[in-house]
């Protein structure tokens, strides 16, 4: 079965060291500038755009989203990952969990197809991680935390027990949501921001001018 990462930007050298540290080593990168073919990413080649995963038989192919995100206080920046995710889930292409080999998971974490643990970060017990969802570099999900489809947990960002994180949310890097907050889905939690209150879907948390 080979693997292949979908988009040659910044994430992708993350996710190609994540399955690099497990002895997993994709087959190619995808890219859609034309330019690019041929060039290497993390040390694995760029051989076209996303197009020619469809012509490749979904049983015999594994995907791995590799495009990341930048948040602005009124977007979170991922529509474009979750597009990704959708277009070809929705073909019927299998996206894996991947976890870096340094990251910690409990043995009765739930993990959603396609979720992402990077280097570092630990899933404590009984927290649900849904599909596509990005728990990045040294995050922590602290026990019963629920985490909906497409959320980003960016590096550093700390939940703590039995929040709630609702779908396609981005919390930003070195964050800390307390204990028992609910973040609606869609909003947007600014880096270093200490979140107390729950925080209404669409909305912004934290961070410079409100
Ligand atoms: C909060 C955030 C979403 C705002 O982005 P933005 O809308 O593009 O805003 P700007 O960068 O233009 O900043 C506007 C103001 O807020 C301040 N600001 C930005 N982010 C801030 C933060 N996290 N905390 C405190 N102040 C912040 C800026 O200094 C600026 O202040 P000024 O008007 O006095 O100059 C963004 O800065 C942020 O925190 N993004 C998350 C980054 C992250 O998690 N990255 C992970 C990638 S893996």
């Amino acid at each position: 079965m080979s693997l292949i990462v979908l988009c040659a930007g910044g994430h992708a050298r993350v996710v190609i060291e994540a399955l690099l540290s497990r002895g997993i080593r994709p087959t190619a990168v995808t890219d859609r500038d034309p330019a690019r073919i041929g060039e290497a990413v993390g040390g694995i080649p760029i051989t076209g755009p996303d197009e020619d995963i469809l012509k490749m038989d979904a049983n015999a192919v594994e995907l791995a989203n590799g495009l990341g995100n930048q948040a602005s206080r009124s977007d979170s920046g991922l529509a474009g990952r979750r597009a990704l995710f959708g277009r070809f889930a929705g073909l019927g292409y299998r996206f894996p969990v991947i976890s870096h080999l340094s990251a910690v998971i409990a043995s009765d974490a739930a993990l959603g197809d396609g979720a992402q643990v990077m280097a570092g970060a630990v899933i404590q017990p009984a927290a649900w991680i849904g599909r596509n969802v990005l728990v990045n570099t040294r995050a922590v999900v602290e026990h019963d935390c629920l985490v909906g489809d497409h959320a980003h947990i960016a590096p550093g960002a700390i939940l703590c027990g039995g929040v709630s994180v609702g779908e396609g949310a981005h919390i930003g890097a070195g964050a800390v949501v307390l204990g028992g907050v609910s973040v609606g889905a869609g909003s947007i939690v600014a880096a270093g921001a200490v979140v107390a209150r729950n925080v209404e879907a669409g909305a912004f948390a934290g961070g410079g001018r409100d």
